[in-house]
């Protein structure tokens, strides 16, 4: 397990999986505003690859999210977009609703940025996120994430056009202890 101050990040579970479904992919505001594309139901016997991990699949690494003392499951976050000749790598994230707002996503993005550049030697790392998302803005910048630019009205959820943010970190640029919690 990748531990950080608050969060552990581990393998998905087949137990997980129920829950996921429930608070996550099946709340249609939160899908739509955090997966980029129109959201569907899934059910229980869905072969969803955001369910089923496919170990062969090497540009993605996922991770379910847990509280160390415990275990207990907060949310999902992965690695995505690999590319190992750019040396770049994309976040991604999402926290089930009652774990939201208590420091465990900049506490998320901090592992991630730890698995990208220590772990696997990338070079940078990319969030893409809708221009108000200022909680998911808020943990990217916490760890030194730059605002690169605005991708104006990329983005369809729910009936109208958003602006989504591009932000990125350098290598050189991450002070692993950002945060102040490590
Ligand atoms: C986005 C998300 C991962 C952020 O994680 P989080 O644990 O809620 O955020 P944190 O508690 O670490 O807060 C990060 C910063 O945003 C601020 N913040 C948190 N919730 C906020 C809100 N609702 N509105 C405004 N600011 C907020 C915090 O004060 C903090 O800022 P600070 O470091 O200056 O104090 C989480 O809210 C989530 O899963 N949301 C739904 C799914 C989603 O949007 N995923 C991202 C898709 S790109």
């Amino acid at each position: 397990m990748l531990r950080g101050a608050k969060v552990g990040l581990r393998a998905r579970h087949e137990d997980d999986n129920p829950i996921l479904r429930a608070e996550l992919y099946n709340d249609v505001a939160n899908a739509s505003r955090a997966e980029g594309r129109p959201w569907r139901p899934v059910g229980p016997d869905s072969k969803d690859p955001r369910l089923v991990v496919d170990d062969e699949e090497q540009g993605r690494v996922p991770f379910s999210v847990v509280e160390p003392a415990d275990g207990t499951l907060v949310g999902i976050a992965a690695l995505w977009g690999i590319d190992n000749h750019n040396r770049t790598a994309h976040i991604g994230l999402g926290l089930l609703p009652a774990s939201r707002g208590k420091g465990y996503g900049t506490d998320v993005v901090s592992v991630l940025c730890h698995y990208g550049f220590v772990v696997r030697g990338l070079h940078r790392l990319q969030i893409e996120t809708l221009s108000d998302n200022f909680a998911m803005l808020g943990a990217a910048e916490r760890n030194g994430f730059v605002r690169e630019g605005v991708l104006r009205s990329s983005a369809w959820v729910m009936g109208e056009f958003l602006d989504e943010v591009l932000l990125g970190l350098l290598a050189q640029e991450w002070k692993p202890d950002a945060t102040g919690e490590e």
